[in-house]
C-alpha cells in the first residue's frame, strides 16, 4: 500500500533518515526554523503511518542567576580585585583603601578577598594594629571556575547531563555562592522506528490537503487522492448576512396571529384620511386642539378628501350641532362640511375603525363584529428616544349587544397574555370618544414597572347613533402603542431603533419567529 504524506512531513522524514539518530524535537524545530507545533504534528503524521515515534525525558538544565551575568561580564570579585592590585602596580595595600578603591559593594569584596586567600594569592596581616593585604603569588592563571562560567557565554543553559564530574564539582561552588537557577523540563526525541530507517524516501507519494472538493476533481477523480482538511467544531462559522424579516414585521405577524386565534378579522383603511373619519365621525370638535398643526400633518395634495353619502355626514354633523338622536346636546357650533374635508395623515387607526362602523350602517345590524388592525400613523411629535412622528398602532374594535367594559378589560387581558405580559391594570382616562375610558398598562418584568401602552373605552352614543348603532348594541374600542410593545419585547431602550435600523442588532435577531 502506497504511504501518502504530506509535503513538509516529507521533508522532515527526509531529514530524520538522513540524521539517522535520536533528535531532540526543540533543537530540530530551532534548525529547520520551523514551529515546533508543526514538527510535532509532522511526527505525529509518522506515528500514524508506523514510521516514527518520540519519548519523553526530565532534563535539568542550569543558568546564570542575574548576579551571575554580572560576573560572567565583568569577572568574579576576586578577579577584578586582583585586576585592580595589578593595574595599580601595587604588592600590599590597606583593606579599608582597597575596599574604597574597589566601588565593590562591602560584602561582595569580601567574598573577592575571601576566594583570593584560598586561590592562595593573596596574604593579610592584622599586626600591631593594621590591617594589610599582600600579594604572594606570582602568576594569576584562569581558575577551574572561570573556565566554567565561561561556558555560559556560549550557551546561556547547561544540560546537567553533558557536565563532567569536574564541571558538576564547579556547579556546585556556583550554587553555594547563589550564580546559578537550576530549571527542569520535559524534552521530546524524535526517532525513526525500524519501517521508517528502511522504507525508501521515493515511495511516499505526497499527500495533497484540499479544503473542499470542487467539480473538478470529481470528474479526474483527483479526490481520491486528497485529504479533506478536518473541520474545527469549536471556531465559530461566519456570520450569515442573509435576508430575515425585520422585527417589527415579526411583531406584528405575532400580534396578527394572537387576533385571529381571538376570532377577529384583519381590516385595514387609507393612510391618507378625511378630517371626516379621523375626527368629525370620532365626535372631535372642529376647534378641537388635537386637530391643530402642531400635531397633524395636513396635506395639499389631494387637497380635499371623498366623504361618504349625504345621509351619515348630516348625521355627524347634527351630533355636532345638537346632538342629533344620540341624546346629547352636542357641541353647539355651527359644523362646516369644508374643514370635515380636509386631508390629512390619519393620527390614529381609530379613523380606520369608525370606516367600519360606517360599513355597519349597511349592513342591516349583522352581529357581532370583531376586527383589528395594525398600521402606520403619523403625528407631528419631535422626535427622541420615546417618541416618532410615524409609528404603529394596534386597534380592535368589538361591536355587539350589551358588551360592557369587563369584556373590554377581559379581551384586552387575554391579548397582551398571548405576548406574554401577563399582567395588566386600567384606570379611567379621556378621549372625547368614548365614555367611558380606559388608559391600558401592562406589567414588565424585567424593569419590574408599569409601562401605560395606550387607551381604550366604549364608543359615545355621539359616535356611533349616526352610523345606526344603537342600544343595546355597543361598541368596545381600543388602540394601543406597537413600538411601546417592541422596546419591552426586544429589550431596547431608544424607540428609534426600529427605524435607524442599527446593522448590528438587526445582524443578531433570528432568522425564524
Ligand atoms: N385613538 C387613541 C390614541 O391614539 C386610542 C384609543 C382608541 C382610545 C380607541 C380609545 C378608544 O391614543
Amino acid at each position: 500500500m502506497t504511504i501518502r504524506l504530506k509535503k513538509q512531513v516529507i521533508e522532515i522524514f527526509k531529514i530524520l533518515q538522513e540524521k539517522d539518530k535520536k533528535i531532540i524535537a526543540s533543537e530540530l524545530a530551532e534548525d529547520l526554523d520551523i514551529d515546533y507545533i508543526v514538527l510535532m504534528s509532522a511526527i505525529n503524521d509518522l506515528i500514524d503511518k508506523s514510521l516514527g515515534n518520540f519519548e519523553e525525558r526530565e532534563i535539568f538544565q542550569v543558568s546564570l542567576t542575574e548576579e551571575g551575568q554580572d560576573y560572567l561580564e565583568n569577572g568574579l570579585p576576586e578577579r577584578q580585585l586582583i585586576e585592580l592590585l595589578l593595574k595599580e602596580d601595587r604588592k600590599e595595600i590597606d583593606l579599608e583603601e582597597f575596599l574604597e578603591k574597589s566601588h565593590l559593594e562591602k560584602s561582595l569584596f569580601y567574598i573577592g578577598i575571601s576566594n583570593l586567600k584560598k586561590n592562595r594569592w593573596i596574604a593579610q596581616s592584622k599586626a600591631s594594629g593594621e590591617n594589610k593585604l599582600f600579594l604572594i603569588a606570582e602568576e594569576f592563571p584562569i581558575t577551574k571556575l572561570e573556565e566554567f562560567l565561561d561556558k555560559f557565554k556560549k550557551q546561556p543553559k547547561l544540560n546537567v547531563e553533558d557536565l563532567s564530574k569536574q564541571d558538576l564539582k564547579q556547579i556546585d561552588v556556583l550554587n553555594k555562592r547563589k550564580l546559578i537557577n537550576k530549571t527542569q523540563k520535559t524534552q521530546r526525541i524524535i526517532y525513526l522506528t525500524e519501517k521508517g530507517k528502511k522504507i525508501d524516501v521515493n515511495e511516499i507519494e505526497e499527500l495533497e490537503q484540499v479544503s473542499k472538493i470542487t467539480s473538478e476533481m470529481l470528474t479526474s477523480e483527483k479526490w481520491k487522492k486528497v485529504e479533506l482538511k478536518p473541520f474545527d467544531v469549536t471556531k465559530p462559522g461566519p456570520l450569515l448576512k442573509a435576508g430575515k424579516i425585520h422585527p417589527i414585521i415579526n411583531l406584528i405577524n405575532e400580534i396578527r396571529e394572537v387576533f385571529l386565534s381571538m376570532g377577529f378579522t384583519e381590516i385595514r383603511g387609507p393612510i391618507v384620511e378625511s378630517a371626516f373619519f379621523n375626527f368629525d365621525a370620532l365626535f372631535q370638535p372642529q376647534d378641537h386642539p388635537a386637530r391643530e398643526l402642531q400635531d397633524t400633518f395636513y396635506l395639499n395634495n389631494p387637497k380635499e378628501a371623498k366623504l361618504p353619502e349625504r345621509k351619515l355626514i348630516n348625521a355627524v354633523k347634527n351630533t355636532h350641532e345638537n346632538g342629533g338622536d344620540s341624546g346629547s346636546i352636542g357641541w353647539r357650533y355651527k359644523w362646516e362640511e369644508k374643514v370635515a374635508k380636509q386631508t390629512v395623515l390619519r393620527t390614529h387607526t381609530t379613523a380606520t375603525t369608525v370606516r367600519r362602523l360606517a360599513q355597519y350602517y349597511y349592513e342591516n345590524g349583522k352581529k357581532p363584529i370583531k376586527v383589528f388592525s395594525v398600521d402606520r400613523v403619523f403625528r407631528n411629535e419631535r422626535v427622541d428616544k420615546s417618541h416618532l412622528a410615524e409609528f404603529t398602532q394596534i386597534e380592535g374594535i368589538v361591536i355587539d349587544d350589551n358588551v360592557n367594559l369587563c369584556d373590554l378589560i377581559g379581551l384586552l387581558s387575554e391579548f397582551y397574555q398571548k405576548l406574554g405580559f401577563s399582567k395588566i391594570v386600567t384606570r379611567p382616562g379621556f378621549f372625547p370618544y368614548t365614555e367611558p375610558s380606559m388608559e391600558v398598562s401592562v406589567y414588565f418584568d424585567k424593569l419590574g414597572e408599569w409601562l401605560e401602552m395606550g387607551g381604550s373605552g366604549i364608543f359615545r352614543p355621539e359616535v356611533t347613533y349616526p352610523f345606526g348603532i344603537k342600544e343595546p348594541t355597543r361598541v368596545l374600542a381600543w388602540g394601543q402603542g406597537l413600538e411601546r410593545i417592541a422596546m419591552l419585547y426586544y429589550n431596547r431602550n431608544d424607540i428609534r431603533d426600529f427605524y435607524v435600523n442599527p446593522i448590528k442588532w438587526l445582524r443578531h435577531q433570528s432568522y425564524l419567529k
